[in-house]
């Protein structure tokens, strides 16, 4: 049997058909590009050479989770037990841009998918959901059972499609689905060879700092140092990508216990400020990230961590890599593929 990632060729849906193939599992990908490159099949092919035999433990469709043709002939091919949902659009400004493609990719890709997944009597589903459905939380830590709601199309399309899984499950309760709400994931492989590369300026912390570590961008700016937390930055749950891949292999192993659906935050329960995260990386690249500060950006929250002990106690999954872990591999990521 096979687990299928749509949008495995992505940051976390790389890290994770890693984790899973070295775990003995069979891995079928499916993947449009739309922000991901073909190489990265032949990236997790190196990270587990010798361990595993990729051609037979391994599938790549490219194509779009919206083709539903293309998914009939991956169910109809593949012996597909369990669907991780990576696919989506995830910009939040660019989801305020262009909100209908974000309303079309994300909700129709998820509405294809489960039709085909009905079709095949296939009822085992992960979907990465986010943080950004808590909105602003009246209390930190956030637990699963706080209050849900959105402040952009990106977040809104998470939220609806957790909403319809709902709904499904109401409706057919022999399906098993596990929300999983990321916190902020950062850090990249140990080999280096697969990490977050966004395309353009990124929009997010990590990406940014290391740009700047390498030389590539001039200078971080610190949106905002008048929040009220320690030292004035915003505060966030950053967790390694490597220990949120793994909370996947954890909830594959939750769907296989039959357990209706479930709803867990994966995070650290830890928050770090963006000065602890400019020094932290200071530390492991000798101080290249230079910074300023200019004006909160529109839209962010002062604070947001988790609070992670229900994902521990229902399927035993804990974050392990510390945040001097998170910087240095992002760092050797950075370093490896600079163009
Ligand atoms: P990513 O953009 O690196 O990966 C998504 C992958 O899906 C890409 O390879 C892209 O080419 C593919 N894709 C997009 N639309 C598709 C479609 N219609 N058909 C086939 N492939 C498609 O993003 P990521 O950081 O790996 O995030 C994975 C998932 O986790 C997304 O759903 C995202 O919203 C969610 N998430 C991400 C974060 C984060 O900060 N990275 C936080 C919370 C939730
Ligand atoms: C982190 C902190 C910024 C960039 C986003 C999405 C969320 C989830 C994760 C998908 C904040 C500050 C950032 C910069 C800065 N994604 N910052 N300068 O906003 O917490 O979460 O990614 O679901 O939905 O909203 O992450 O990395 O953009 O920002 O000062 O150039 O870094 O203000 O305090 P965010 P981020």
């Amino acid at each position: 049997m096979s687990i299928l990632l749509t949008g495995g060729l992505g940051y976390i849906g790389s890290h994770t058909a890693v984790e899973l193939l070295e775990a003995g599992e069979r891995v079928v990908v499916v993947d449009n590009l739309s922000n991901s490159k073909k190489e990265v099949a032949d990236k997790i092919k190196e990270i587990v050479k010798g361990k595993v035999d990729f051609d037979k433990q391994f599938s790549l469709y490219i194509g779009d989770v919206r083709d539903e043709k293309l998914l009939s002939k991956i169910f109809e091919k593949e012996k597909i037990e369990s669907v991780v949902h990576f696919a989506g659009l995830k910009a939040v400004g660019e989801s305020c841009k262009i909100p209908l493609e974000y309303y079309k990719n994300n909700i129709d890709s998820t509405l294809v998918l489960l039709d085909v997944m009905k079709k095949f009597d296939v009822k085992n589903l992960v979907f990465s959901s986010s943080a950004t459905v808590y909105g602003r939380a009246k209390s930190m830590p956030i637990y699963e059972d706080f209050p849900t709601s959105a402040t952009n199309p990106y977040g809104k399309t998470k939220l609806f499609i957790e909403n319809i899984l709902m709904d499904l499950y109401e409706s057919d309760k022999t399906w098993n689905i596990v929300l999983l709400r990321y916190f902020n994931p950062i850090g990249a492989h140990d080999s280096g060879l697969i990490g977050e590369d966004p395309n353009g300026i990124p929009n997010n912390l990590m990406p940014y700092i290391s740009r700047v570590a390498s030389g590539k961008l001039e200078c971080l700016s610190i949106f905002g140092n008048d929040y009220p937390t320690k030292d004035g930055t915003g505060v966030r749950d950053y967790i390694h990508v490597v220990d949120l891949a793994n909370g996947h292999l954890c909830a594959i192993k939750k769907l296989r216990t039959n357990c209706g659906l479930k709803i867990y935050n994966l995070g650290t329960g830890v928050g770090y400020s963006v000065l602890d995260i400019v020094n932290a990386f200071n530390e492991v690249c000798g101080g290249k990230v230079k910074y300023k500060f200019v004006e909160r950006r529109p839209g962010d929250i002062d604070v947001c961590y988790a609070c992670a002990d229900k994902a521990f106690k229902e399927m035993g999954w804990k974050a392990k890599r510390d945040l001097k872990n998170m910087c240095q591999t992002s760092y050797n990521f950075e370093m490896k593929n600079k163009k």
